[in-house]
């Protein structure tokens, strides 16, 4: 047994959470000592530049795995080519009640409704600000669930200009299934208010900080063709300057009759592969270009990978597939690309 077997054998055999804040304990304290030699690995170059930035290999962490930035380093250590934390909020909250998270070993599936827990954007900056790390980082906002709907766009504005200085790439979620409401800021009127009064802030923010960070959107698999066609249109328009695609989703389909597969949440990992990928290649040609895709969403080899970007992402993304198959995923990934 490979030694994150042997790591995975012990981790599952707690509740997801616990082993989740275990997990992140151990590399938040140990990052920086000789234990860090567990994880971390060398994998190969394989530059890439996406939205003008230049990525040291186009694997990352997806977003909600270090919501509060806490554990850059330790992943810097095993080799991702981008890092994104988050989703962080303006204040700090604490997410839905327990137990919210739900794994489905049959399937290497996780069911999860956490609901944006986390310490909030001032915490998060001081993270940042304590990591070594200088590579690429994406910031991944969201509102506060008690924030009304119709003053999201503040909460995501407080985040920008509190994040600006420190992201490489600035992530804005309107894909979490566990914010009520949240969702509907992908389509109409409510994408393209939303869209223009962020453009208009990181235009005013550039401009502050004599920097151009780019703002990028991150979509649900949960859509139409219709509806995705629409969205497409207005990333193009409103010069989004990447899509992320996808986050979970509502659909059980995969996982029918397996324990926990009735659980409230949304649904990750290997099942989710065919749906995201089919939503990046789809998207891939309602942008014509216009607009890079970072794909995730059931990756969980090498293959999966080739099929993201096949598909056409520039960058592929890692969440569910890490937690089954541990920091060799990555080098399995870029060492093949
Ligand atoms: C426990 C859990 C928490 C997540 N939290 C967030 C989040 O806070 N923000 C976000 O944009 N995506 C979040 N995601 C979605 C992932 O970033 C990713 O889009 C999704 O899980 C599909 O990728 P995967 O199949 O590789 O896991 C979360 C996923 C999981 C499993």
């Amino acid at each position: 047994m490979s030694l994150y077997g042997a790591a995975r054998w012990c981790l599952f055999r707690l509740d997801a959470e616990q082993a989740h804040d275990h997990s992140m304990r151990i590399l938040h304290k140990y990052a920086h000592t000789p234990l860090a030699a567990v994880w971390r690995q060398k994998v190969a170059a394989k530059p890439v530049t996406v939205m003008g930035i230049e990525f040291p290999n186009p694997v990352g962490l997806a977003a909600g795995l270090d919501k509060n930035a806490e554990c850059i380093d330790a992943f810097a250590q095993m080799g991702f080519g981008f890092i994104e934390v988050g989703t962080v909020t303006p204040r700090p909250q604490p997410g839905n009640p327990k137990p919210r998270l739900f794994r489905i070993p049959q399937k290497e599936a996780i069911i999860n409704r956490m609901g944006f827990n986390n310490h909030g954007v001032d915490y998060l900056v001081e993270q940042v600000k304590q990591s070594r790390f200088k590579g690429v980082l994406g910031i991944n906002i969201g509102k506060n669930k008690d924030t009304p709907e119709d003053q999201a766009a503040n909460d995501y504005i407080t985040c920008m200009r509190k994040v600006y200085p420190y992201a490489s790439y600035i992530t804005v979620n309107i894909s979490s299934p566990n914010t009520p409401g949240l969702r509907a800021f992908q389509h109409g009127e409510a994408l393209n208010a939303l869209l223009s009064a962020l453009k208009k802030e990181q235009a005013a923010l550039t401009t502050k900080h004599e920097r151009y960070v780019p703002l990028a959107v991150k979509i649900a698999p949960d859509v139409s063709s219709e509806e995705l066609q629409a969205m497409a249109q207005a990333f193009v328009k409103h010069e989004i300057d990447a899509v992320i695609a996808t986050n979970t989703t509502l659909s059980r389909n995969a996982v029918q009759g397996l324990p926990y597969a009735d659980e409230v949440g949304g649904l990750s990992g290997a099942v989710l592969f065919e749906d995201s990928t089919r939503i990046v290649r789809e998207l891939s040609g309602f942008l014509q270009n216009k607009v890079p895709i970072i794909a995730v969403g059931g990756i969980d080899s090498y293959a999966a990978a080739r099929a993201k970007l096949a598909a056409g992402a520039s960058l592929v993304q890692v969440y569910t597939g890490f937690i089954y198959h541990g920091p060799k995923l990555i080098a399995d990934i870029v060492n093949n690309l």
